[in-house]
């Protein structure tokens, strides 16, 4: 009986479907699903030809976006992208998520074969990626959330936030010394007081990898220059996981092939504003970043997984080799893929510059610290430690180790 009423209910909602839209009426809800990759510019118009519920956007990088649909609709796309947009097929179809990614990761290759760049995504460091990974230490990325978060706010306007990114510099100017090959400096924006922080180390060739995180703090709405808002979480957290690489690699004596960018951006919080200028800035400049790996809330561990890889404004070739350094290197740690819905933070400048990025997460988007942006925004709420911090600083030092060689 209960097979028949949900066989019922099946046909019924198939039909509904099949009303509602454009869909062949024989459209059955057990049908295979597939996965296309088209212009970013025609996903309207598919999601208007095939019926929106039938049709779902996965990812968009570089104007090509990742949907996912019943193969039944086919047919009705094939006529949109001939009468609509004039191209002829104008979509690929292909059988598994993994084999529309790899398409995107090509056009990021595309995009690079222009300057004869090609990213190696290969792991063959196991030896010295073991030894780094083996001194992330907890105390000291502690250390640098409980100062950072001890500041009243760190707005972009304030003085406090003025103050507290001159902090990082000194403490990254630490890190640089004793080393001809590397320095700390600020990045000045003209817009606002708060400069963005730059710890470089040098390497034999100008390209470029870029781990960082926002070093801006918020909290309400009105009189922001005089909130309190700690944030340790968002985003103490990342800079101090940024900062423990940037510890391991300088003390160990590491010496890159590639330059290795650690950054502290100003006025995420207020729109990316801090990554937006030094992305176009690097993008006018000709500079070759190949890739580029954001730290924001790293400290609370709110989900059954560790590590949720944000797969919307990243970079899908790249988001994967970071998983293959997790199932390698850390395989305790427990990963997954969600969704911002936005540009929900840095890594979203580096994508519009036409930047392979990444956006690893603390927690699924659903189970994620509910206090950032207040007053409690504070180390508490991770039971005083950074011990979640510790698995993004391994995998972050992971992701250097084995893009620069
Ligand atoms: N750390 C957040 C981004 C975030 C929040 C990522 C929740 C994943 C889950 C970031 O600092 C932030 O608050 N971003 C703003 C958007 C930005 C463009 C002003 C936001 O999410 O509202
Ligand atoms: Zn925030």
């Amino acid at each position: 009986m209960k097979f028949v009423v949900s066989l019922l209910g099946l046909v019924f909602s198939a039909s509904l479907l099949a009303h509602s839209t454009n869909i062949p009426q024989e459209i059955k809800e057990s049908e295979k699903e597939i996965w296309i990759t088209l212009g970013s510019d025609a996903v309207l118009g598919a999601q208007k030809s095939v019926g929106i519920d039938s049709i779902e956007e996965y990812t968009t990088q570089d104007g090509i976006t990742i949907m996912k649909m019943k193969e039944s609709g086919i047919e009705a796309m094939s006529h949109l992208m001939h009468d609509q947009f004039k191209r002829c097929g104008g979509f690929v179809r292909h059988d598994s998520l993994e084999a529309a990614q790899a398409e995107l990761g090509a056009t990021s290759e595309r995009l690079f074969a222009e300057k004869s760049v090609l990213v190696d995504y290969s792991l063959d460091q196991e030896e010295l990626v073991n030894e780094y990974i083996s001194q992330v230490n907890e105390f000291q990325i502690r250390s640098v959330i409980q100062k950072l978060s001890s500041y009243k706010n760190r707005y972009y306007k304030s003085q406090t936030g003025v103050e507290s990114s001159n902090w990082l510099l000194s403490k990254w100017q630490d890190l640089a010394k004793g080393r001809t090959d590397a320095r700390a400096y600020t990045y000045k924006h003209n817009r606002w007081p708060q400069p963005s922080v730059i710890l470089e180390i040098k390497g034999k060739s100008d390209e470029v990898i870029v781990v960082g995180g926002h070093a801006d703090s918020v909290a309400g709405w009105f009189g922001r220059e005089n909130a309190k808002a700690p944030g340790a979480d968002d985003n103490a957290s990342g800079i101090a996981t940024t900062t423990e690489v940037a510890r391991i690699l300088l003390e160990s004596g590491y010496v890159p092939e590639k330059t290795i960018m650690f950054m502290g951006y100003a006025a995420e919080e207020v729109g990316l504003l801090g990554s937006k200028e030094i992305a176009q800035d690097f993008k006018a400049k000709g500079k070759t970043v190949v890739g580029v790996m954001q730290l924001d809330m790293t400290n609370f561990n709110g989900s059954d997984l560790d590590i949720v890889m944000m797969s919307d404004y990243t970079n899908a070739a790249q988001n994967a080799f970071i998983g293959n350094i997790l199932d390698k290197y850390l395989p305790g740690v427990k990963w997954g893929y969600d969704r911002c819905g936005y540009a929900c933070s840095d890594h979203a400048s580096w994508t519009s510059a036409g930047f392979p990025a990444s956006m690893p997460f603390e927690a699924k988007k659903a189970d994620m610290n509910s206090r950032i942006h207040t007053a409690n925004d504070t180390i508490a709420r991770s039971n005083g430690n950074a011990e979640h911090a510790t698995k993004f600083a391994k995998m972050a030092v992971a992701f250097v180790v084995e893009l620069d060689r």
